[in-house]
C-alpha cells in the first residue's frame, strides 16, 4: 500500500529498536544505524521480545519477516532507504547533525520522520535541505505493541509528506494522530506529564510511596483509560445528564487548591533517592527484561480482549488483521511436484498449552482451519471474494492427534486435495512438527462452498473450481494419506482360529 520496501532507522536504543521489530514484521528491510558498541546485542534483545510479542498479538506473519542489518554510518544505511525514522537522543544539535546527513544522503522521494518525544519539527527541520519532506512520528514505548504515532509537521513540511506518512504508519499497524499545532511535547506527552508532575509532588510531599501512586492508575483509572481516555470516561461519570452535568458538578473543583501543575517540586539529592528507593522496593528483584515480557504480555491480553469488542487499541488491531489477510498475496502453489501443498506454517503459543503443557485440543482446529483457509486463499478465495458473499465452509472434520507439540515449536501443514466437486472440496491436512519433521495430527475435512448472504450451498465459480482442478490433477497419483476415510471407533483384533 505505501510503497516501502526498505527502511533506515538512525538510533538504536529503546525506540529505534522498537521501530525495527515493527518495521522487519511488517515485511519491510531495515538498516539500523548506531555508533554504540552494544547496539547489535541490546537492539537484537528487543528485536527478539518483539517478533515474540507480535506473534501473539496477530499470528504469524502475512508474508516474510524483513531482513534487519547493522551500521555505523548514516549515508550507507539511508541510502537507498523509502522511509526514515531517526531515533536518535533528545538533545537539538545532535539531531540536527544527523537529520542534515540524512538529508544530504537519502534518496530525495524518502520520507524522513523523527521520534522526538518534544521538540518541533520546524526547528529540526531548519537544517534540512528538503524540510518538506521531513516531520515528527513520535511514537510510544514498546513500538511495536502500542498503536498510537503523532503525526506532527513543521512550518516547511507538505501537506503531502504528512499524508503519505500517515498511510504509511496506518500499515504498519498504527494509530496515526495528526496533530495539527505544532506544540512543544505534542498531545500524549503534555497529558502524561501533568500525571507525572503530580505523581513527584505526591512522592515529594510524602503522601504517597511510588508504588502506592501505580497501584491508584492501574487498579482505577488507568483501566478506564486504554477504553476511554479521559472525556469519554467523564462522559459517562455524568450519568444520565452527561457531559454538560459532570462539567457543572465537578468543574468547580478545579478551582480549589488541590493541584500543583504548574509547579514542579526541586528534584534534590534526597527526592531522587527517595524514588530511586522506592522504585527498587516495587521491582523487588524483577530485572528489567522480565518486566518489559510482563508489559509486553499485558499489553497483548488487553488489545485482544479489547478486539472482539472494537473498542479502542483493539479497534486498530481487528481492522489490521483485516487488512493483513485482505494484503495476503494469492498463494500460488507449486504444482509442478506432485506433493502435498505446504501453505500454511505457525508456532505453539504458550496460551495454546494447556496444564500438561502441550498444545489444547481446539488449538488444533484452529491450525487447521488457518490451513484451510490457505488453500481457499490458493484457489482465489481472497477478501474481495468474502466480501461479494462467498465462502466456503467446513461442514465436517476427523482430528486425529498423534504427537504432543509443547510451546515454541513450529510446525506446518501439508495439504492434499483428494476430491472436489462445483459445490464441495475434500481435503487431508497433516500437521507437522517442523523442527524434527514429526507428524503431531491429522485432519480430514469437508468444506462446502457457500452463499453466505442467501444462507446456502451454491457453486463455486469457474475460476475457482480451475484451480481447484489444477490442484487436483498434480495431487491425482498421490498415494491415499494414510488415515484417509477413517472413523471413530475401536479396532477389536478378530482372533485367529
Ligand atoms: N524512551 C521512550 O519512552 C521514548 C518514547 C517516545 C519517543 N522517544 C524519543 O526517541 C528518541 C530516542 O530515545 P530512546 O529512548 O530510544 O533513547 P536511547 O538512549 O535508548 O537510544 C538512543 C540511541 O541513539 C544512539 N545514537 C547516539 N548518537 C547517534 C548518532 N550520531 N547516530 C545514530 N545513533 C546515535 C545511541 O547510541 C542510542 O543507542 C528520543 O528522541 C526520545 O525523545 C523516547
Amino acid at each position: 500500500v505505501s510503497g516501502v520496501r526498505k527502511a533506515a532507522c538512525i538510533g538504536g536504543g529503546v525506540i529505534g529498536a522498537g521501530w525495527a521489530a515493527r518495521l522487519a514484521w511488517h515485511g519491510i528491510d531495515v538498516t539500523v544505524c548506531d555508533p554504540h558498541p552494544e547496539a547489535e546485542r541490546r537492539c537484537r534483545i528487543v528485536l527478539a521480545n518483539g517478533e515474540w510479542a507480535m506473534a501473539r498479538l496477530y499470528g504469524a506473519p502475512v508474508g516474510e519477516p524483513g531482513a534487519v542489518a547493522f551500521t555505523t554510518d548514516i549515508a550507507e544505511a539511508v541510502a537507498d532507504a523509502d522511509f526514515v525514522q531517526e531515533s536518535a537522543p533528545e538533545d537539538i544539535p545532535l539531531k540536527q547533525a544527523i537529520l542534515a546527513e540524512i538529508d544530504r544522503h537519502a534518496p530525495a522521494v524518502a520520507l524522513v520522520c523523527s521520534s522526538t518525544s518534544g521538540l518541533r519539527p520546524t526547528v529540526l527541520q531548519s537544517v534540512m535541505d528538503r524540510p518538506g519532506r521531513f516531520m515528527v512520528g513520535h511514537p510510544f514505548n514498546p513500538v511495536y505493541l502500542l498503536p498510537l504515532v503523532e503525526v506532527c509537521g513543521g512550518e516547511k513540511t507538505d501537506a503531502a509528506a504528512i499524508d503519505r506518512a500517515i498511510t504509511f504508519y496506518r500499515s504498519l499497524g498504527m494509530q496515526p494522530l495528526h496533530v495539527r499545532t505544532e506544540i512543544d511535547g505534542f498531545i500524549a506527552d503534555r497529558l502524561m506529564e501533568a500525571l507525572w508532575r503530580e505523581a513527584l509532588w505526591l512522592v515529594n510531599d510524602g503522601v504517597a510511596t511510588v508504588a502506592e501512586i501505580d497501584d491508584a492508575v492501574r487498579y482505577g483509572p488507568g483501566l478506564r483509560w486504554a477504553m476511554m481516555g479521559t472525556f469519554l470516561t467523564y462522559r459517562i461519570a455524568g450519568g444520565e445528564d452527561g457531559m454538560r452535568h459532570f462539567m457543572r458538578q465537578f468543574g468547580p473543583a478545579l478551582q480549589w487548591p488541590w493541584t500543583k501543575l504548574t509547579d514542579v517540586p526541586d528534584l534534590t539529592d534526597d527526592l531522587i533517592d527517595r524514588i530511586a528507593t522506592q522504585s527498587d522496593e516495587q521491582a523487588d528483584g524483577v530485572e528489567l527484561r522480565d518486566l518489559e515480557r510482563q508489559r509486553d504480555d499485558g499489553l497483548v491480553a488487553i488489545m485482544q480482549a479489547l478486539k472482539p469488542l472494537g473498542i479502542g487499541a483493539g479497534a486498530v488491531l481487528a481492522d489490521q488483521e483485516r487488512a493483513r489477510v485482505g494484503a495476503r498475496a494469492p498463494v500460488t502453489p507449486d504444482l509442478s511436484v506432485a506433493a502435498p501443498l505446504c501453505l500454511h506454517t505457525a508456532r505453539v503459543l504458550p496460551e495454546w498449552t494447556d496444564y500438561n503443557g502441550h498444545m489444547t485440543e481446539h488449538r488444533y482446529l484452529q491450525v487447521f482451519g488457518d490451513a484451510a483457509d490457505a488453500l481457499f486463499a490458493a484457489v482465489g478465495v481472497d477478501a474481495a471474494y468474502l466480501a461479494g458473499g462467498h465462502s466456503y465452509y467446513t461442514v465436517e472434520s476427523h482430528l486425529r492427534h498423534l504427537g504432543e507439540a509443547p510451546a515454541d515449536v513450529p510446525l506446518h501443514v501439508e495439504t492434499q486435495l483428494l476430491d472436489h466437486d462445483a459445490k464441495r472440496i475434500h481435503a487431508f491436512h497433516r500437521l507437522v512438527r517442523s523442527d524434527t519433521d514429526t507428524l503431531l495430527a491429522t485432519a480430514e475435512q469437508l468444506y462446502l462452498h457457500v452463499d453466505t448472504k442467501e444462507g446456502r450451498v451454491c457453486d463455486a465459480p469457474e475460476a475457482v473450481r480451475d484451480r481447484l482442478a489444477a490442484i487436483a490433477a498434480a495431487h491425482g497419483d498421490l498415494p491415499l494419506p494414510d488415515g484417509a476415510g477413517r472413523s471413530v471407533g475401536l479396532r477389536r483384533q478378530v482372533a485367529a482360529e
